[in-house]
């Protein structure tokens, strides 16, 4: 398994606000903890279910590392579904409403949760369920945030927006890609569309890093720092839904290939901290840059990236009339 270096021993955060998206478990749990360790406060956590969301509060304040070097560390848990529209509206509106009566700003966004199906599922907004969360929640999460971030920038800060990707995206074809007068994103929730689990969660990667990817031609470095990480197979519980004859199979490959999940977190917090403006719209796997496949940087994929751009901000300003306006 590839070796994920340490994180340099000066990164800090201390000071600074971090939003984390799906923190109660897994990843993003894991980073919130770094963050906390690392000085970062307030901490939030945008999370599915707020009662889980406060057990994780408690067990990350209870930290005896977070309670030596960060005692007076803030820690807001914030409900976020994904799966529905008014999920990521309300959280938005509530969010940003509550930094603005507070005087705070948002130094940094990780938005790290997400979901692979092993079979077809309809979301509550008609949308398939990986397209919903990995794709479309996500960049409309992403847009509703950018101002806020944008506001937080200052001459010793430059705020961040980190997705988290995945190196499946490589593995991701648009073969079934139907011609430029049919709409690419609603014929995915289409179920002869889906395929294998597998192949439908490396396909919402790729496309959440196609809009990413478009949505740093819009937005300055000077204003938002914005990059995605794949954290490479960490053991989390993201195969929960998967049948019960492949267990031993996913078991078997993370036995051989995961790396423990605080080098999941290491390369979450390198990622917002110790890379800079070089990073904007660009992909980071075991704290190295990675280039992104030959399809993505080619001639069919800068198209693709416009078609994916553009259909997304159809759907998105059906929701949220007006949300692409400032960009
Ligand atoms: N683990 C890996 O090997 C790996 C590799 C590459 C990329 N990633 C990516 O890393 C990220 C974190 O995954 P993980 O491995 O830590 O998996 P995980 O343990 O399953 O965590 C996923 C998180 O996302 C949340 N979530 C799922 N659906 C949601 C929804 N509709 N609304 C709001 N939150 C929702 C989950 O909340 P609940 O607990 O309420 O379900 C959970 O907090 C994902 O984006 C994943 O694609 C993981």
């Amino acid at each position: 398994m590839p070796s994920i270096p340490d994180l340099p021993p000066n990164t800090t955060l201390a000071g600074r606000s971090v939003l984390i998206t799906g923190s109660n478990v897994g990843l993003g749990y894991a980073s919130a903890l770094l963050a906390l360790q690392l000085g970062a406060s307030p901490v939030y956590l945008a999370v599915r279910t707020v009662s889980k969301g406060e057990v994780a509060r408690e067990s990350l304040l209870a930290d005896p590392v977070v309670r030596k070097k960060n005692p007076e560390a803030v820690v807001k848990v914030y409900a976020l579904d994904m799966a529905t529209w008014d999920g990521v509206t309300s959280f938005a509106s509530k969010f940003i409403a509550d930094r603005k009566a507070a005087g705070e700003g948002l130094d940094v966004a990780i938005l790290n949760a997400g979901i692979i199906n092993m079979s077809y599922e309809l979301a509550p907004t008609g949308n398939e369920a990986v397209l919903q969360v990995n794709h479309l929640s996500t960049a409309l999460l992403a847009l509703l945030l950018l101002p806020l971030l944008e506001s937080s920038t200052n001459p010793q800060h430059t705020a961040r927006l980190m997705i988290v990707s995945s190196g499946m995206h490589l593995k991701a074809s648009l073969k079934a890609c139907p011609p430029d007068n049919i709409n690419y994103l609603a014929s995915l929730n289409d179920k002869k569309t889906f395929g294998l689990g597998p192949d439908r969660y490396s396909l919402s990667k790729l496309l959440i890093i196609f809009f990413l990817r478009e949505l740093c031609k819009r937005v300055s470095s000077d204003k938002v720092i914005i990059n995605n990480v794949c954290p490479g197979m960490i053991k989390t519980d993201l195969n929960r839904n998967t049948p019960w004859y492949l267990t031993p199979v996913v078991w078997a490959l993370q036995a051989v290939s995961s790396n423990p999940i605080e080098k999941g977190a290491d390369e979450y917090i390198d990622a917002v901290t110790n890379v800079g403006k070089e990073s904007h719209g660009l992909w980071y796997q075991y704290m190295k840059l990675t280039p992104y496949s030959k399809f993505v940087t080619g001639p069919e994929g800068e198209r693709t990236q416009t078609r994916i751009w553009n259909e997304t901000m159809q759907v998105l300003e059906k929701v949220v009339p007006g949300v692409g306006a400032n960009i």
